[in-house]
């Protein structure tokens, strides 16, 4: 018998779908006890409400106010994915009402807002509160953790990672949310796309020490619903330089995170290379991932290998075939349902982002913000911050 863990959906628009997808298909995952059931929903637009009701016909709570879901006490965990501006309150009465919470990405709007949800998550140890963040359990992006945890590398030359799209290169593209700084947030392009992009080298700990930050608004104007040009204030890209100290060593990190990189629908990637052995993973090549390894006066000879179906948690899929986003997805909920019912003793170790995690990546892009308004090199405070 599986354990069930009882959730509510506030923000039932892209992200809200994804997940009751995941629910929907959670026998793709082999041998995981616990499993997770939408019993509640809660948005404030009757179009999406009304999906969730059509593909979930046994909802107990639909409701256009998410303190019905807190107090449910037929719910145990909440996943929230609403727009940034409203991060700070809601994961805040979430946390409060003792409710688990996978909260998407930045986790609050700017770093006061993040400030005010990281002090209520550290008054409720008792409550699992972890970012949404899925890109490292493609089965590449899983190889090459295991090489960094395995020290493959030697000694570090440089880091690369970044997380592009191109639909913005259209200036017809109607402005929505994600594209005003009043719901999105002054961050722009890395308030959406950076916690993907830091995730995985904040795992590694590798913490930015500084950086150097040159930020880009391309297309200033976009029509709004009525077809009118309004401005368009965000930053459509952001490539951060940082220097890097961990564990004894220093080394350049570029962080890039663009909407407009022309060709690239939703490419995540990570580039580590170093003195003995190095390696790549990119979505754009889901199947594959490159390495290099190198001994003294040896051949440079990259390989390319097509890597199995083979993530974080066993699945009915052969390991021949093809991963992808939503496997990505649901790979990450697995991880989240695991944490809540196992804690320290999860079935494998990658767990989802951390609060901290998130943390850190605020001072990097208000650092950031710093040094694209100055011209100059920011330091950060990288100070340990508790899980
Ligand atoms: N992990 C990922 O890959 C990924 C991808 C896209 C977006 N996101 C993140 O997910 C979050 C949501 O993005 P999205 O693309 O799903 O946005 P979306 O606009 O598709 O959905 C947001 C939903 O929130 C609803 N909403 C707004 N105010 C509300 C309120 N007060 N109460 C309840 N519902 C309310 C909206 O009506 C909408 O249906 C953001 O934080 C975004 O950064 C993550």
């Amino acid at each position: 018998m599986s354990e069930i863990i009882r959730f509510g959906v506030i923000g039932c628009g892209l992200m809200g779908r994804e997940f009751a997808s995941v629910v929907s298909r959670w026998c793709h995952l082999e041998d995981v006890h616990f499993k997770p059931e939408i019993v509640g929903v809660c948005d404030t637009n009757a179009e999406a409400l009304g999906w969730f009701d059509h593909h979930l016909p046994k909802l107990k709570v639909k409701t256009t106010n998410y303190k019905e879901l807190l107090e449910s006490e037929e719910i145990d965990a909440i996943y929230c994915a609403v727009p940034h501006f409203l991060h700070k309150d809601i994961y805040i009465d979430i946390i409060k009402a003792g409710k688990h919470l996978l909260g998407e990405k930045p986790f609050g709007m700017n770093s006061e807002d993040n400030a005010e949800i990281m002090k209520v998550i550290r008054m409720h140890p008792e409550v699992i509160v972890r970012c949404s963040s899925e890109f490292p359990f493609f089965p590449g992006a899983y190889q090459i953790i295991k090489w960094v945890n395995e020290n493959r590398f030697g000694k570090i030359i440089d880091v690369e990672a970044g997380f592009y799209h191109s639909s913005d290169l259209n200036p017809n593209k109607a402005i929505n949310w994600k594209r005003k700084i009043e719901t999105n947030g002054e961050y722009g392009c890395m308030g959406d796309l950076g916690l993907h992009v830091v995730h995985l080298p904040f795992r590694f700990g590798w913490k930015p020490n500084s950086v150097r930050a040159l930020l880009s608004n391309i297309v200033t104007e976009r029509p709004d619903k009525r077809g009118d040009l309004v401005p368009c204030e965000t930053w459509d890209n952001a490539i951060l330089a940082c220097d890097v100290k961990a564990e004894g060593q220093k080394f350049p990190m570029i962080l890039s995170m663009k909407r407009i990189a022309p060709g690239h629908a939703n490419t995540w990637f990570i580039k580590v290379r170093g003195t003995v052995f190095s390696a790549e993973f990119s979505t754009k090549n889901p199947k594959q991932v490159s390495y290099l390894s190198y001994s003294q006066g040896g051949d440079q000879a990259w390989q390319i290998v097509d890597v199995p179906y083979k993530s974080a948690y066993q699945t009915i899929t052969g390991g021949i075939f093809e991963f992808g986003f939503s496997d990505s997805i649901l790979q990450m909920w697995a991880a989240f349902c695991d944490e809540i019912i196992h804690k320290d003793d999860m079935k494998q170790p990658l767990y989802c982002a951390t609060p901290s995690e998130a943390e850190l990546s605020h001072k990097l892009f208000t650092a950031a913000l710093e040094s694209n308004k100055t011209s100059n090199n920011i330091l950060l405070d990288t100070k340990e911050v508790v899980h």
